[in-house]
């Protein structure tokens, strides 16, 4: 039937039309939407709380837990409350962690000395996730920022950020991180080379279990403001341009990845994700390694402000946002939604 077609007249008209629709019409893609369990049936991408990753903020005190205001429902946890939020996490099946420290500021310098202090805090909270939560993946960040004065990921001399002497540096942090029972390190800095020195290192000191999550594609981004409020990490001068990527690239990302896969990476990441989505998929056919995607914090922000406002359903954009960076070709999604998505996947289950 032409859409120009004149309107329907009697129910003999309609009857007609039915026979010769029926027979024009040998596929009807909506046979396998009519009904719930078909749809479930049929459903290419699964979201699983598996899937995700859980990144945590963490300070020094005591039965401290503090409000990140860009980012709702997401707080800094010192040690004790850190271990009570984890075991929550563990018991809605999310297998892993990654963990991101908040350094007073008398601890910071240029060097970042601090980002391989043995007695930090990133190493306190590992040892004691490791002790109270053997099972679950515990993955640290190997980047500068959080421990430098100029709040930059590597090491600054005149404006500029220095790549062998920081690659140094993020050595030491990921050798303290192993021994300190980190399942993964994920060096997060954009440093050219630092994932072969960080595999060598590991592998000569006997920690040849210890996998690489490489932030491989990670791009310049203005997502990451809420996550650098939440560390008060925000670079004192500049921005990151020199070492992160540029949103405009996506070949070079490739170039990326294949390096940081030469150089012995176990899992690669690309980071923003929701406007990256092009990049995970290209990434997933150039590779047989699992990719991650990272939901960052300005990706969260934006789904709970306008939630928060009631101009979206926010539990329902939030799923639909991972399952498309699944559908995009992420095998894992760090996102600060991994507690309230695996709770509402539960409720679903439990629905259904
Ligand atoms: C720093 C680091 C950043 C994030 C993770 N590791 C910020 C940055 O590069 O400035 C951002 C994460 C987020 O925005 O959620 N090495």
């Amino acid at each position: 039937m032409s859409p120009t077609s004149a309107p329907l007249q009697t129910a003999t008209d309609a009857a007609e039309a039915m026979v010769e629709a029926t027979a024009e019409r040998v596929q009807r893609p909506r046979r396998l939407r009519r009904t719930g369990a078909l749809r479930r049936m049929v459903q290419e991408t699964v979201l699983t709380a598996a899937d995700l990753i859980y990144p945590l903020f963490v300070m020094e005190g005591e039965g401290q837990q503090e409000a990140v205001p860009s980012m709702p429902n997401c707080f800094r946890y010192s040690l004790d409350l850190l271990l009570e939020e984890a075991k929550a996490v563990w018991e809605l099946g999310i297998g892993a962690i990654a963990l991101f420290p908040l350094i007073p500021h008398h601890q910071k310098d240029n060097a970042g000395t601090e980002s391989y202090n043995p007695d930090g805090l990133i190493p306190r909270a590992v040892r004691a996730l490791k002790q109270a939560l053997p099972e679950l993946l515990v993955i640290t960040d190997v980047a500068l920022d959080p421990y430098s004065s100029e709040g930059h990921d590597g090491i600054v001399q005149n404006g500029q950020i220095l790549n062998d002497e920081t690659v140094a540096v993020l050595v030491k942090q990921a050798l303290m991180q192993a021994e300190a029972g980190a399942d993964f390190v994920a060096p997060s800095d954009m440093m050219d080379g630092r994932v072969r020195e960080i595999r060598q290192a590991l592998d000569a000191e006997g920690w040849v279990n210890v996998g690489i999550l490489a932030y491989s594609a990670k791009y310049a981004s203005a997502y990451y403001g809420p996550f650098r409020d939440a560390l008060d990490s925000a670079p004192k001068f500049g921005d990151k341009k020199t070492y992160q990527m540029d949103a405009a690239n996506a070949r070079e990302a490739l170039k990326e990845v294949e390096l940081d896969i030469q150089e012995g990476a176990d899992i690669v990441m690309v980071k923003p994700a929701l406007a990256y989505l092009d990049v995970i998929c290209r990434i997933k056919q150039h590779t047989n390694l699992p990719v991650a995607a990272y939901n960052v914090s300005g990706e969260y922000a934006m789904v709970k402000a306008a939630a928060q406002q009631g101009w979206i359903d926010g539990t329902a954009v939030m799923l639909e946002t991972l399952t498309s960076m699944k559908r995009a070709g992420a095998d894992v999604i760090l996102t600060y939604f991994a507690k309230e998505a695996a709770l509402a996947l539960r409720t679903e289950q439990d629905k259904a």
